[in-house]
Order: C-alpha cells, then sequence, then structure tokens
C-alpha cells in the first residue's frame, strides 16, 4: 500500500508558479510553490546555463566537462518582469521564464525573432528504483528546423526524425545506425530559418535526445539521473555555436606535428622482427609515416605497463631504433589491471585501495584480455596521479611517443551490459556516486591521467594520446579514433560522416581506422579510404589482423602507388593542417566543415553528408563506390578550382566529377594560398629550405594564413610561433598580396615559392615592396612560379 498519496501518482511532474526571484550578480534564482528552483547562469551574451532542483537545493556543482579556463563575461544585462513574465535580456539573447510555470523562450535580441522555446519546459519523474529524478526537457521544434552534433553516432549528418542514447559502448563491428556506440558527447546544434543555436545538456547519466521522433513537433532530451543541467549557445553562426561550446568544454593544446603525419597499426605487430620489418618496407618504399604502434601482444600476458620479453627482448633499443629511422612508437594501455599477485602494478593498486568496488564492498571484477581483472577508479584525483606516474619507465625511459589507451568504456567480456554494473562505487573527485552518474566519464578520466603521465615525462615535448570512449570535454587531453569498425563501402560513408561530426561536437582530432578494423578490404576500399583518411585530422590504418594485412603495400603495386600518392599529399599539406590545427586549438575552429557549418544559409548544404571542408579552403568528396569513374557532388556557392586540373568551376550546385581510382574530388576555394611542403618519409626528415605557396587567384578577396612553430615543444606559448596572414585581392588585371607576419618564431627557410594558379591575364609587371621585379626572375608560362623572400608584405602583380 502508497501511504504517501502524492507518490500513487507515478508520471511526469511538472513546476508550479514562481514565487520568489533572487539575483546573485549573473546568477538568477526563480523558484516555485513546489520547491522547484531554475538557476539560470548568464556565462557570456550568447550563452546561458539552465539549472533545475526539484528539491529546493542543488547538488554540489561539479563537472568533467566544464573548462575552469573558459572566458565568462557579458556586455549587457538587464532583467525585468510583467505581470506575465520575467525577462532578461543580454546583448544578444531575451529569454522570457514564464511565471505561470517556469516554462522559457528565447529570441535573438536584435531581430526579436523566436530561437527555441520550451514546449513542456522541464518535467521530471521520480525514481522509485534508484531516487532521485529521471529529468526531462521538451522544445518545440520549429518549422524546418534541422539537427547536427552528438558525438560519433553513425547516423546520417542531420539528426531530424530519430531518438539517441548516450551511454559509452565497446560494439565491435557496429552498423550505420548502431547506438549507443563508444562516445557519450551530449551537445547539438539546431538549425532554423539561418540561425543557428547549440545544447549541451552535461549530465554524465545514461542520456536520451529525441529529435522529432516521438512527436514531429518536438525535441526532447532527458537523463536518467542528476540534474537537468544544460547550456544554451546562440550563434546565429553555427560555427560561432561549434566554437564556444568548445571553448566551455576546453580547448585542445597543439600536437607534435609527426601525430599529423601518417600513421600504422595492426593486431598486432610482433615480435620485433615484423615491427622492424613493416618499418624497413615502408622506407624502401618510400611511403611516408611517422608512428607505429604495438597493440596488446606487445605486454607479458596483457598486463599493462610490461613487456613480453621473448617478443621484445631490449624495449628500450628498439623504440631507439625506430625514433632513428624516423619512427615513433606508439603502446596500447588498457583500463583492466589483471588479477596476479606477482604483478607489481596490482599489488600497489590493491595495496593503496585504488581499485573500482561494488555497492556492498567488493572490488569490481571482470574479465577483459588478460583474464579476470580490477579497474582503477579514474574519478579518484590520487588514482590519477598515480597512474600518470606509471608511464615514467615508458616514457622516459623506453622513449615510448604516445600512448592508444582502449576498452576504456569501460569494456568487460561476456557480461550483460558489456560493462560494470550500475551498483559499482566511484568517487567522480569527492562526490560519491554509482556506475550510472560515472560510466561515460570513465574513459575520459583515463585518458586524462594518461595525458599527464606523458606531459611529465615526455617534457619538453608535447604528449600524444589517442582514446577510444570520450564524453565532452575528452578533447583536451587526447586525440580519438572511431572504434572496431568494417571493412565495407558502406562504413567508408560512416568514418566520414562521424568524423564531421565529431569535428562539430568539438572533437576535431579523429579519424577511423582506415581500411576497417574487422574483415578485409579489398584493394580498391583500401585505397578510396586512404583518399578520405589523408583528409581526416587523425590518420591511421589500423586492422584486427586476422582477416590478413593492411600495410599501404598488401594489395597490389597500382593501389601501393595510389595509396603513396595520397600520404605524399597529406605531407606536402602539413603546414595547411597544422594551421588549421592552430585555428582549432586557439579559437576553437573545427578542423573539418560539414557543408551546413561552411554556408549554413544555403540550405541545399543541411540535407549533405559526403562532401566537406578541410581546414578552411579544400572541399573533399571521397568516393564512397565500387568501380566509379567519379561522382556527382555539391559544390557549395563560390568559385572552386579543381586541385588536379586547375579548372575553374561556380559552385551552388550539383556536378559530375571526374574520379578514377587514382584520383579522388578535391576543389581548392578561389583565393587560397595554400602552403605545402617538400615530401617528407617523417616529419623532420629534411630541413625545410622554402616554403611553396599555391597561390589561387580570386576576383575579389579571400584571407588565408599560416602557423608555424618548433613542431613540438612549448615555446609557442611565450611567442615563439610565427603566424602569416595573407589577404588576397584580384581584379581583371591585377592580384595583389598583403602578408602580416605575428610571433617571435624563425622558420629553417627563407623564401617562398608562389605558384600562381589561375591568373586571367599575361603577367606585365611584379612589384614587391615597391620595388619592381625583372621580369626574367620568374618563370612564367610554364610553371608560372616566382620566388620572394619570407619577408615580404605586399606583393601586386599586373597584366
Ligand atoms: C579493441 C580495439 C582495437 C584493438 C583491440 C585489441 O577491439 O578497439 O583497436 O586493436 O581491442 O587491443
Amino acid at each position: 500500500m502508497i501511504l504517501n498519496t502524492q507518490l500513487e501518482y507515478k508520471g511526469d511532474l511538472f513546476p508550479a508558479t514562481i514565487k520568489a526571484y533572487k539575483k546573485d550578480v549573473d546568477v538568477l534564482h526563480f523558484s516555485t510553490t513546489n520547491n522547484v528552483i531554475l538557476q539560470l547562469t548568464v556565462l557570456r551574451d550568447s550563452v546561458l546555463r539552465f539549472r533545475y532542483t526539484t528539491v529546493g537545493k542543488f547538488e554540489n556543482d561539479f563537472s568533467y566537462a566544464i573548462d575552469e579556463n573558459a572566458s565568462r563575461g557579458y556586455n549587457h544585462l538587464e532583467i525585468s518582469d510583467d505581470d506575465e513574465k520575467y525577462i532578461v535580456t543580454t546583448s544578444k539573447l531575451i529569454c522570457f521564464i514564464y511565471k505561470s510555470d517556469l516554462r522559457k523562450s528565447i529570441f535573438d535580441a536584435i531581430d526579436k525573432s523566436l530561437i527555441c522555446e520550451d514546449e513542456k519546459g522541464f518535467h521530471w519523474e521520480e525514481s522509485y528504483e534508484l531516487g532521485g529524478d529521471i529529468v526531462k526537457m521538451s522544445k518545440a521544434a520549429q518549422n524546418g528546423e534541422s539537427y547536427f552534433g552528438l558525438g560519433d553516432k553513425p547516423n546520417h549528418l542531420n539528426l531530424k526524425g530519430k531518438r539517441f542514447e548516450n551511454w559509452a559502448t565497446d560494439s565491435y563491428a557496429y552498423g550505420k545506425d548502431t547506438d549507443p556506440i563508444y562516445k557519450a558527447i551530449p551537445f547539438y546544434t539546431a538549425l532554423h530559418d539561418n540561425k543557428s543555436y547549440g545544447i549541451f545538456f552535461d549530465n554524465t547519466f545514461k542520456t536520451y535526445f529525441d529529435f522529432c521522433h516521438e512527436r514531429r513537433n518536438v525535441t526532447s532530451f532527458w537523463a536518467q539521473g542528476g540534474e537537468m543541467n544544460y547550456y544554451f549557445i546562440y550563434g546565429p553562426k553555427m560555427l560561432d555555436v561549434v566554437s564556444n561550446y568548445t571553448d566551455l568544454t576546453g580547448t585542445p593544446e597543439l600536437p607534435p606535428l609527426w601525430a599529423l603525419g601518417y600513421h600504422q597499426c595492426k593486431w598486432s605487430y610482433y615480435p620485433e622482427s615484423n615491427v622492424k620489418e613493416v618499418t624497413s618496407k615502408f622506407r624502401e618504399l618510400n611511403i611516408p609515416c611517422d608512428a607505429i604502434y604495438l597493440d596488446i601482444d606487445y605486454m607479458e600476458g596483457f598486463r599493462c605497463f610490461t613487456w613480453n620479453k621473448d617478443y621484445f627482448p631490449d624495449p628500450k633499443r628498439m623504440v631507439k631504433e625506430l625514433a632513428d629511422d624516423g619512427f615513433k612508437t606508439v603502446v596500447i594501455i588498457d583500463p583492466g589491471i589483471k588479477i596476479d599477485m606477482d604483478y607489481d602494478i596490482f599489488r600497489e593498486g590493491l595495496e593503496k585501495d585504488y581499485f573500482c568496488k561494488r555497492a556492498d564492498g567488493p572490488y569490481m571484477k571482470g574479465k577483459v584480455w588478460p583474464g579476470e581483472c580490477y579497474f582503477p577508479d579514474f574519478t579518484r584525483p590520487e588514482v590519477r596521479k598515480w597512474w600518470a606516474g606509471l608511464f615514467k619507465e615508458l616514457i622516459e625511459d623506453i622513449g615510448v611517443k604516445g600512448v592508444w589507451n582502449d576498452m576504456n568504456e569501460p569494456a568487460v567480456m561476456d557480461v550483460p551490459g558489456k560493462t560494470f554494473p550500475n551498483d559499482v562505487r566511484h568517487d567522480y573527485d569527492g562526490n560519491p556516486c554509482s556506475h550510472r552518474k560515472a560510466h561515460n566519464i570513465y574513459g575520459m578520466q583515463m585518458a586524462r591521467a594518461t595525458y599527464h603521465g606523458l606531459k611529465k615525462f615526455n617534457y619538453p615535448k608535447r604528449p600524444f594520446v589517442i582514446t577510444r570512449s570520450a564524453y565532452s570535454g575528452t578533447q583536451r587531453y587526447t586525440s580519438t579514433w572511431m572504434g572496431d569498425n568494417l571493412a565495407s563501402w558502406e562504413h567508408l560513408q560512416i568514418a566520414n560522416i562521424q568524423a564531421q561530426r565529431l569535428a562539430m561536437s568539438g572533437f576535431s582530432f579523429a579519424g577511423s581506422d582506415i581500411g576497417g578494423f574487422a574483415e578485409q578490404p579489398n584493394g580498391e576500399l583500401f585505397a578510396r579510404w586512404i583518399q578520405l583518411g589523408v583528409f581526416h585530422p587523425f590518420c591511421r590504418t589500423h586492422s584486427s589482423g586476422d582477416h590478413g594485412d593492411q600495410e599501404p603495400w598488401a594489395f597490389d603495386d597500382d593501389i601501393t602507388n595510389i595509396v603513396r600518392k595520397f600520404i605524399e599529399i597529406r605531407y606536402q599539406l602539413l603546414p595547411y593542417l597544422y594551421t588549421a590545427f592552430h585555428q582549432y586549438s586557439q579559437d576553437n575552429v573545427p578542423m573539418l566543415k560539414s557543408l551546413v557549418l561552411f554556408d549554413q544559409d544555403d540550405s541545399q548544404t543541411h540535407y549533405r553528408i559526403d562532401e566537406f571542408i578541410c581546414g578552411n579552403q579544400l572541399l573533399i568528396c571521397p568516393v564512397n563506390e565500387p568501380n566509379a569513374k567519379g561522382r556527382r557532388m555539391y559544390i557549395p556557392k563560390g568559385e572552386w578550382f579543381n586541385f588536379w586540373t586547375n579548372e575553374l568551376v561556380s559552385g551552388g550546385k550539383e556536378t559530375w566529377v571526374d574520379a578514377d581510382l587514382d584520383s579522388m574530388p578535391i576543389f581548392v576555394k578561389a583565393g587560397a594560398i595554400i602552403p605545402k611542403y617538400p615530401i617528407q618519409q617523417y616529419v623532420g626528415e629534411k630541413t625545410i629550405d622554402e616554403l611553396t605557396l599555391d597561390v589561387y587567384y580570386k576576383h575579389g578577396k579571400e584571407d588565408s594564413e599560416l602557423y608555424e612553430d618548433a613542431n613540438d615543444g612549448f615555446d609557442y606559448k611565450k611567442g615563439r610561433y610565427s603566424l602569416r596572414k595573407f589577404n588576397l585581392t584580384g581584379n581583371d588585371n591585377k592580384l595583389v598580396i598583403r602578408i602580416h607576419k605575428r610571433g617571435k618564431f624563425f622558420t629553417s627557410y627563407n623564401t617562398f615559392k608562389l605558384n600562381l594558379i589561375g591568373l586571367p591575364f599575361k603577367v606585365k609587371s611584379i612589384k614587391i615592396d615597391n620595388e619592381y621585379i625583372d621580369l626574367k626572375d620568374v618563370k612564367f608560362n610554364g610553371e608560372n612560379s616566382l620566388v620572394v623572400s619570407k619577408e615580404v608584405t605586399n606583393i601586386q602583380i599586373k597584366g
């Protein structure tokens, strides 16, 4: 018998009338007669945080996602009210909070248009089983609204009409539409009437998002526990929404440049002779490669931080020899620690009480590669410190350059749910909780501890970490990949969508297992996948290894040549990619831009999935089908040069583009200045003594950038970088390039070689910093190139 009559109603509960309002600088409190409080924080003119409690008191305010250093501050804040509502006004937004039911409507402060409004708004259900609330929010979907983001979902880029769950899950050989998979990134952007906003639901419990799936006109999100706590981020440019979200959840640091090179991986290269065979073959065939990976078999019985001495008798020597040949060694480290009293790390973890426990005290025991394991509670600061310290030998002594964190959802084998049971306890940085709350951030906290270990022991070099699982904010510590995909044409398309989606979810440094992890690609699929992969920020071939080889030479000579050609293009584009990374790490600009991010005003872009912009000026479109001689694609508005033929095309339309197997559709934005290195077999192989700038003519203006520094280390943070801004202006018979330089870094080269592409006139004169130069020095008609000092500030080319 239920005695408490309030509990008899098992259904949605709603806030009642507002009875009190209080303002504390930028934090506003609205309390209702039934104990609900809405706390509204004005973080910026365009960023509002909404937090609700149903019990008249808030929990400790703690988040793993939010970066303490995120900028905060607004230009304008005004609060007023009338009979019906409170009105909060900033310079960008107006927010109404209705007195009768706490619902909200948000408007653009400038043109007063409606951006986002609550449907039912905040409501909740009491969780009879576990206590607390199932917290819910529903919004009225606007006419023609589209939705993007949400991390690694292997689904159509536009999320409209679908429902998703966020619960990090080991998903071997997942398929299109499998949900959830490895990551939980509860952030989406919405777009209607050419205006975009984003919602970041910072709740680490299992969360759900429904984009007009259950009800055509309603978008909702809810969580199995915790608080309704979300950030509303206004654009109106989607790019600004994404960069504000990235700033809020943490800007990544620059990786070492080699991490943008090509990486080769397999489960597993062993023994040492096999590793050497692979690395030597790269050099022999002149296929650039910077990193070689050791998967679980390098360890002694899969015990983390050990080596199998039969396979790798002298790891330090091997790592050094690989380094001498330009290879950085990256090793895998999983969270499961083998239960073995003869294993020092296990003993230490046990003695210091660092392993996760079940609700009633026993250890959380689970089977992973080494057999039965215990698992460190990475949500405890002292455990993270211990874990970071464990990398001393690997990094400082042996010379390993990168660490690969896997199985950190956390994955457990042979159990329902493939993870810890819900009752497992976690410290959650002094906010003790069950696994329901800590599950989605477990992998993130492991990667964080690993990152700190590398940062410490690799200093003064930069750390490189890669993780499989992630929550919002993980981009601060590590790169990522999409987990165990499959060698299929469908998965090639999925990889493209996931990389774009992660980039618009604040996590640009991502890539897929090129060629597919499970099963075996044929040469054609592998070549098409490499073509896409070289334009992803993280570029690694990986495979499960039990279906054949997946090195660039594993198919036939034609394929090897195509693979080499595209990896070489990536190495030439390294300064371009590095500049894009700088823009990401400096201004939170995503390194890949889906067409909707690039031009949201063009409604043609809202449902495009294959085409994307790499950096700011390269338009890429992979070929996703076998036997293709090309494909149809959408060229966004503006003028573009075909990368291969230099032919000029006007965008705003779909068109057929030729692309035999040794080619793919690549276009360069008119006016772009693309910096290029010579081909190297690995980063730093050559001293760069001249930098090539491919200058694409434009009738009009276009800005480009070139960021350079020592390619490693942290001196760039003290101003030792060089940032050049190029302003290009062209008309019928003139092309002018103005160059401004900032920063104290001196590049190794002294000259730029400019390749002038697409000039519509015959050159009659060239003036450099106000001096005419002899046209004999310029090789026109043929190469159309011009060598200038890197210090020039003004180049005028006249016809
Ligand atoms: C997991 C990883 C995969 C790795 C394998 C063995 O399946 O996702 O990348 O190779 O474990 O460590």
